[in-house]
């Protein structure tokens, strides 16, 4: 099989690496520059400290800090326009996932001068993206070393993914000063996100030794530290679970994601369920599946997760592997089911259905019919074990509460 591996991203990582700022927007030839961030981060004083730096290295500002939970493609639309109007030449966001793919979006159709959502699905533009720096406040999306954006389309109900190569941001900062700003509870649900990425990046049937490598040290440094950053103050906690969010997009953008990713999607869409309950909620149940496919993989995966792998027949080690993932969530308080307003028994079919076009598909997901999928119709996904909908639908009925 061959694999293509990519990480063109800058990565200046450690306490107090924010204050490079100023200096790697100049050095990447930016002088007027969109800063992108939400209500809360804005008003922080790393972000604050973050403007300094760029003032005082001569970089003109303009700013958009009305992220919400989505990056909206109506957001994103307005502001590419505004950056073209207005010469700004870079832009950097500052904040969580949504925050990362409004500001990478931006970037995308300010150079390809057309809407986000006709920029949606696997390589549709061909100009460059702006030049992007990312400064990730949770850990986290791990959209800073992404090439993919995920945004929503209020219109038709669609969460909608977008990139390609030329939309890698150039740089990312990883300063663990910027985890500070959320509560334990909501800072659960980004960290277990990524958590999913790494764990969907290793159950890839295009993954590589590559990919492996990087998304098993991930998932051994993100399960290994998760418990006490989100129930402390440590810092070295959070700067681990930082740097693992980093390193499981690093490896699940170039493996790319699975059935967390693909049946989570018409939840968020049709049914507004934030992202990390979705993959979160599904991550136990897509272990067990794919790893039945995948009998080497077993146990690194078990190890990484930090089970004690002696004397484990295989089938043992996989329900460790979803049982270590249900502990997890207990610890940090993260649900292990649906509530019935999050997913209500009688859409559970149509999710099913709805999940067919896969992650990948773009714009083209609006002109698939649900109705025209069957039981044994297959989720467009690239995990190593094919998905019906009918196991589709069994997995999501698992979950319900
Ligand atoms: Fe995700």
């Amino acid at each position: 099989m061959i694999t293509t591996f990519f990480m063109p991203t800058r990565i200046v990582a450690g306490a107090g690496s924010l204050a490079t700022i100023g200096y790697l927007a100049r050095d990447l030839g930016m002088s007027r520059v969109l800063v992108v961030s939400d209500p809360v981060i804005s008003v922080q004083a790393f972000h604050g400290a973050a403007l300094t730096s760029l003032g005082e290295a001569g970089i003109d500002l303009w700013r958009f800090d009305e992220c919400g939970i989505d990056a909206r493609c109506s957001h994103i639309d307005d502001q590419g326009e505004r950056v073209r109007r207005d010469g700004i030449d870079g832009v950097i966001c500052i904040g969580g996932g949504s925050v990362m793919c409004t500001g990478k979006g931006i970037a995308i159709v300010a150079t390809n001068h057309k809407p986000m959502r006709d920029c949606t699905g696997v390589g549709q533009f061909d100009r460059r993206a702006l030049p992007m720096i990312m400064v990730p406040t949770t850990a986290g999306s791990g959209s800073e070393v992404s090439q993919w954006t995920i945004v929503k389309d209020e219109e038709r109900h669609l969460k909608l993914l977008g990139g390609g190569p030329l939309s890698f941001p150039d740089a990312a900062i990883l300063d663990p000063v910027t985890l500070g700003s959320l509560p334990m509870r909501v800072a659960a649900l980004p960290a277990v996100d990524a958590l999913t990425h790494g764990v969907e990046a290793y159950l890839s049937a295009i993954a590589s030794p590559l990919t492996d490598a990087i998304a098993l040290g991930a998932v051994q440094q993100q399960y290994g530290s998760l418990r006490v950053s989100i129930n402390s103050d440590d810092a070295a906690a959070r700067e681990a679970n930082l740097i693992a969010s980093c390193m499981a997009n690093i490896a699940c953008g170039n493996a790319r994601l699975g059935h967390g990713h693909a049946l989570s999607l018409p939840l968020e869409g049709h049914l507004d369920l934030p992202h990390p309950y979705g993959v979160g909620v599904l991550l136990p149940h897509v272990i067990v599946f794919n790893l039945a496919v995948l009998p080497n993989k077993v146990r690194p995966l078990a190890e990484a997760l930090g089970i004690e792998v002696a004397g484990l027949t295989r089938a043992a080690m996989i329900e460790a592997c979803a049982d270590s993932i249900r502990s997890l969530y207990a610890d940090i308080g993260f649900p292990t089911r649906f509530t019935a307003e999050q997913l209500p028994a009688q859409r559970v079919r149509e999710m099913a259905t709805r999940a067919v076009p896969g992650l990948y598909a773009g714009i083209a997901a609006q002109d698939f019919d649900p109705a025209t999928a069957g039981d044994h119709t297959l989720i467009a996904c690239p995990s190593a074990r094919k998905m019906t909908v009918s196991q589709a639908q069994a997995m999501l009925e698992r979950c319900l509460g």
